[in-house]
């Protein structure tokens, strides 16, 4: 058992979302690195189960926060901890929450939520780490974004335009933090399987056969990336290149749009 009195080299790891899914898988696998946990959702009765299993096996402190990221009085609750617990090293941003269904189907209330969680929980708690990690020049923020941060189907315009968020807020980050200590790295997992996809409306089982990955595969492969170095994980991208191409014709198409000049094309008739 870690002695409490003694500070733990590694720090602590503020895990959002940890009593299911991948939050769940993250938990065990900081532990068993040697982390101590913030564990955050508002299941009770689960993050207090999850919390026990790892400190019995991995013999960390855990500590859990009952919290839902929908709520700004809950939020702001978390983001306090986040910013005055100096032994915090690193966040997870993993909690999420998805409604898929075409616009007109889905509730606003649904659409708000996604949002509060996906996008304002993740900005938040961001912002309340990273005065800390900077000052120190230390810390790791991971936010779990989405295939579906690049990509929108006709039932994921809510769900996706969240996710596209977490991709461009946190590619500035990882620019604003370069050069520094300060680590952010995005996740975007392909299908997996957790409870998200049967809240989501679309039962796992309505996937295609072969296109899920396993949720604890997922996220060793995703700590794999962050050990490599990696901005970008894509746990299920093989061919790294078509990432690589992707990058770059984002980069060339945005240093082809830097002019005052509109396109020729557009010259009509003026
Ligand atoms: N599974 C996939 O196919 C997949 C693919 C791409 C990206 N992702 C992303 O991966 C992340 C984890 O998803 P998952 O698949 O593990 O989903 P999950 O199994 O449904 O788990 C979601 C976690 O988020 C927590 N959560 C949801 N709403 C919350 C709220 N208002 N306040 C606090 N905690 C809340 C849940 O806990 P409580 O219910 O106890 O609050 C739960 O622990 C999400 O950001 C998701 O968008 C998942």
């Amino acid at each position: 058992m870690t002695n409490e009195t003694e500070k733990n080299p590694l720090g602590t790891a503020v895990v959002t979302g940890a009593s299911a899914g991948l939050g769940k898988i993250y938990a065990d696998r900081l532990a068993k690195r040697g982390y101590n946990l913030i564990l955050v959702a508002r299941r009770e009765d689960r993050l207090q189960a999850v919390a026990e299993t790892l400190r019995n096996s991995h013999g960390v402190k855990v500590d859990t926060i009952v919290a839902d990221l929908g709520t700004v009085v809950d939020l702001e609750r978390v983001a306090t901890v986040l910013s005055t617990n100096a032994d915090i090293t690193m966040l997870v941003n993993n909690a999420g929450t998805s409604t898929l269904a075409k616009l007109g189907d889905t509730a606003l209330s649904d659409i708000k939520s996604m949002t509060d969680v996906n996008v304002t929980a993740l900005v938040r708690l961001s912002l309340a780490a990273l005065p800390a990690f900077r000052q120190r020049d230390h810390g790791v923020i991971i936010n779990l974004g989405s295939v579906l941060s690049f990509h929108a189907l006709p039932i994921s315009s809510a769900y996706s335009g969240t996710k596209g968020y977490v991709l461009n807020f946190t590619r500035g980050l990882q620019d604003e933090v370069a050069g520094t200590g300060v680590r952010v790295q995005l996740v975007l997992p392909a299908a997996t399987a957790t409870d998200i996809w049967d809240l989501s409306g679309v039962p796992l089982t309505q996937l295609e056969p072969g296109t899920v990955m396993d949720a604890e595969e997922c996220v060793d492969a995703a700590l794999a990336g962050l050990d490599q170095g990696e901005l970008i994980t894509m746990p299920s991208l093989e061919d790294v290149q078509v990432l690589k191409d992707y990058e770059e014709a984002r980069l060339k198409l945005m240093a082809a749009s830097r002019t005052s000049k509109s396109a020729s094309r557009y010259h009509v008739g003026n």
